[in-house]
């Protein structure tokens, strides 16, 4: 909690200190993502968020600032690197934006449909091919990609967990197989080893809440880093991406989510949500009416792949401050 500032805005902390003590119970409904093996160290009952405004103004409480690995929360980011340096439209041949209803590593859709292009960069079949196409040969050129841009959102360089990254590659049978598919059916450029290698670093990339709450931040000013004033990603990027969060970014609870947080997200399997709220009118003085980026940490994971905790936190802030976008 930041004490130095206005008391609307420490009121403002107290309440989601409260509400988040209020929810972190809720862990005990979901499970840890042990199908990773070295996610199962983590403490289920962590629960952290982090809220950023345009203007600088912070809240954060609980466990902002423990690190956890990215998982699907980086399909965002590798998404917004194909866009930014192959251009919308070869991502768009190669990668739908159109939601599933199925969950994020499901192979179905892929030969019940004709050619089988994956249905959207958010769900694991279209992010390894998403990872297939990003620039460079080599796996370490193609991370790096997603290294710089993730280094412009935060100002700082992120490091990859090599632990959780073995884990993963040791255990990663379906995400082969999906790789094998896609490369059966045209869909992925890389060799099938290089596109997974590729998909399973940049899931294992160390964050914290607070990193999540910057990129959302930027995201919620389309693409332009309110301090630094610097088009991060061009508008039309960011507000498609924006969508895709909406629509695909909770997987087979999106629906839901939309219904009743009403915001743009992306979850990952470790516990982080990365939330962008647009600015907003309302007819009382709430807080961060100009937009901000929420980041949480709740690695107790629902059937879907999402923090459980957090999203019920994420609903309570919603409705209290009035942010969903509809
Ligand atoms: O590919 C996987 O299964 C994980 N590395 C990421 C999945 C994930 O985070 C889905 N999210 N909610």
């Amino acid at each position: 909690m930041d004490s130095s500032a206005a008391p609307e805005h420490q009121n403002a902390a107290a309440s989601v200190q409260r509400w988040l003590e209020q929810f972190r119970s809720c862990a005990s409904q979901g499970q840890l993502a042990t199908y990773i093996p070295a996610l199962a160290d983590n403490n289920p009952t962590d629960l952290g968020i982090c809220l950023i405004g345009r203007e600088g103004q912070t809240i954060r409480a609980g466990e902002w600032n423990t690190p956890f690995t990215l998982q699907s929360v980086s399909k965002v980011i590798s998404f917004l690197v194909a866009c930014i340096t192959r251009g919308v439209p070869y991502v768009l041949d190669r990668v739908d934006v159109e939601p599933t209803g199925d969950p994020f590593n499901s192979i179905i859709r892929l030969e019940t449909n004709k050619p089988g292009k994956p249905f959207n960069p958010m769900i694991n079949a279209g992010a390894i091919t998403v990872a297939s196409m990003l620039p460079g040969d080599t796996v370490e050129e193609k991370v790096e990609h997603i290294l710089h841009l993730l280094e412009r959102f935060v100002g700082k360089r992120l490091a990859i967990n090599e632990d959780v990254f073995e884990s993963e590659w040791g255990t990663a049978h379906r995400n082969r197989s999906l790789a094998y598919y896609l490369k059966a059916i045209g869909y992925l450029e890389a060799d099938v080893e290089v596109a997974l290698e590729v998909y399973l670093k940049q899931c294992a990339i160390e964050v914290t809440a607070e990193d999540l709450a910057q990129i959302g931040l930027v995201l919620s000013c389309d693409g332009i880093h309110p301090w630094t004033h610097e088009q991060i990603i061009p508008v039309e990027v960011a507000k498609m991406t924006k969508a895709l969060m909406l629509t695909c970014g909770m997987y087979n609870a999106s629906g839901k989510f939309a219904a009743f947080v009403g915001l743009p997200a992306k979850s990952g399997v470790a516990g982080g949500i990365l939330v962008t709220v647009p600015p907003r009118v309302a007819d009382q003085d709430l807080p961060f009416l100009s937009g901000c980026g929420i980041g949480i940490y709740g690695p107790s994971i629902d059937e879907c792949g999402n923090s459980v905790a957090g999203v019920k936190l994420l609903k309570h802030i919603s409705r209290e401050w009035k942010m969903s976008i509809f």
